[in-house]
């Protein structure tokens, strides 16, 4: 039991409780970021003339060889100590004597979590912007080679008109494109300093906060000691990055499993994405998209869970908010290593066009361009709508598709098909006359080709 505090008290802690309070177990992954903000604030404390240089070389010493001893394997973060901010002082102490005691000097660990939390999280979010930075390149990969592989486009999960594989994936490009902004939003509102903030109402000591701040490549230093201690609001802005990539994740996973299965066979997923069964020997599932589609859940979860532990609870700081941390790790951690996991698998997979193609020409996805082949020659839409209904239903009780009818077969519907229609409404020209902005035209597509690639040559990773 090696804690900061005990003056006061006449009897030691409860082991139990001891442990219950304790957060060393997880927050131990914030040892180098609680050493360059001790580094950081122990520099401002030397200039501000609140300790001596002599000791501000001893602490800064005493703290670069604890970073080393842990990096090699000498020593070890473990629970004897109740937080990592513990660890750090006391063994900081040990090693140099009494300049560690005035390490503490002006901090409170009120602020200290806080600029521990701020500086870890700075970090993921980076980590989770490079990530989605490959992710998006990989998807404008697949696009740039598969701007002619069509594919029936869905409403419903019924098919609806034919689309490219290109155009598809586009959609995706988009909801990772506002990920990423997103992160840059939330990056740019999270990077202040609170620390100087002390436990809630600052300090008597002369702090230079934009002197820290500066250290630590924060912006500024936060604009309220109180708000300070008491704000998670930058993790919540993550977690619901995070919720919301997953739920991209989750759609995208969705439309592999059904693309990789026996009725569909658009897809083929590498074989070091896929897994087998035990039981099964022709067996070979899609897990990993299945994984990361489970594994929105829990990061929901996460946000869920911090939501509802920061409300209603009082200014300043509260114990509660330790809660912040064990939800957050296990978002991040999940959340990268879907998204990294993802973009392996769909870089590797493989895609069946002949079969994609099939698809799209079947179950009338050129329908709307029947009906608009007939507004072409005068019919006003909502009866040409009405008429290819008709000639849809003509077409099921021949078990024929529409470019199957005769010319004669389709007069008998309406008499103004002529034998342009066989061209109007072929794969082809259904997709490729579709040239409004967004739609899957080859021409429109190959000016937001051009438009994505832009797009990540000028937002590079955070
Ligand atoms: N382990 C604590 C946390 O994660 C550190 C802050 C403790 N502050 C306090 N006044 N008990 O929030």
């Amino acid at each position: 039991m090696a804690q900061l505090w005990g003056g006061r008290f006449k009897d030691k802690t409860d082991q139990e409780v001891y442990d219950f309070n304790a957060s060393i177990s997880f927050d131990k992954r914030l040892i180098n970021v609680d050493l360059a903000g001790s580094r950081a604030h122990v520099k401002m404390l030397a200039k501000q003339g609140i300790i001596e240089k002599s000791d501000l070389d001893a602490i800064l010493s005493g703290l670069d060889s604890i970073e080393s001893d842990l990096k090699a394997g000498k020593i070890e973060i473990t629970s004897e100590y109740e937080d990592v901010h513990s660890f750090v002082e006391a063994v900081l102490t040990e090693r140099i004597g009494e300049p560690g005691k005035k390490l503490h000097t002006g901090r409170s660990r009120n602020d200290q979590v806080a600029l521990d939390m701020r500086l870890y999280t700075r970090e993921r979010v980076k980590g989770t912007d490079r990530l989605l930075e490959a992710l998006l390149s990989s998807i404008l990969d697949t696009m740039k080679a598969n701007l002619d592989t069509y594919m029936p486009g869905f409403t419903h999960l019924q098919k609806a008109q034919p689309i490219t594989l290109a155009h598809h994936y586009g959609a995706y490009f988009e909801m990772f494109r506002r990920d990423r902004g997103r992160l840059h939003d939330l990056f740019v509102r999270m990077n202040e300093c609170p620390l100087g903030a002390g436990a809630l109402a600052g300090t008597t000591y002369p702090l230079d906060r934009e002197f820290t701040a500066s250290e630590l490549s924060f912006d500024r230093p936060t604009r309220n000691s109180i708000d300070s201690v008491s704000d998670r609001d930058y993790v919540l802005e993550y977690l619901f990055t995070l919720s919301t990539v997953m739920m991209h994740l989750s759609r995208f996973c969705e439309e592999i499993i059904i693309w990789n299965t026996n009725e569909y066979r658009f897809v083929e997923i590498d074989d070091a994405f896929s897994t087998g069964s035990s039981i099964m020997p022709q067996k070979k599932n899609p897990d990993i998209a299945e994984l990361v589609r489970g594994k929105t859940g829990r990061v929901y979860g996460s946000l869920m869970s911090l939501l509802t532990t920061m409300k209603g609870l009082p200014l300043a700081y509260n114990k509660d908010m330790q809660e912040d941390k064990e939800v957050a790790f296990d978002a991040m951690d999940n959340a990268d290593k879907c998204i990294h996991l993802f973009t392996g698998m769909i870089s590797t997979m493989k895609f069946n066009s002949g079969n994609m193609a099939k698809s799209a020409m079947n179950g009338f996805t050129n329908a709307t361009d029947a009906a608009d082949y007939l507004v072409g020659k005068g019919v006003a839409f909502r009866d040409a709508h009405r008429i290819i209904g008709e000639l849809v239903l003509a077409c099921i009780d021949k078990n024929k598709s529409i470019e199957e009818m005769s010319l004669e077969e389709l007069k008998n519907i309406c008499p103004k098909f002529d034998k342009d229609i066989y061209e109007a409404v072929s794969l082809e020209t259904c997709v490729e006359k579709r040239l409004t902005k967004g739609a899957p035209g080859k021409a429109v597509m190959k000016e937001y080709l051009a438009e994505c690639e832009d797009y990540l040559k000028n937002n590079k990773a955070l």
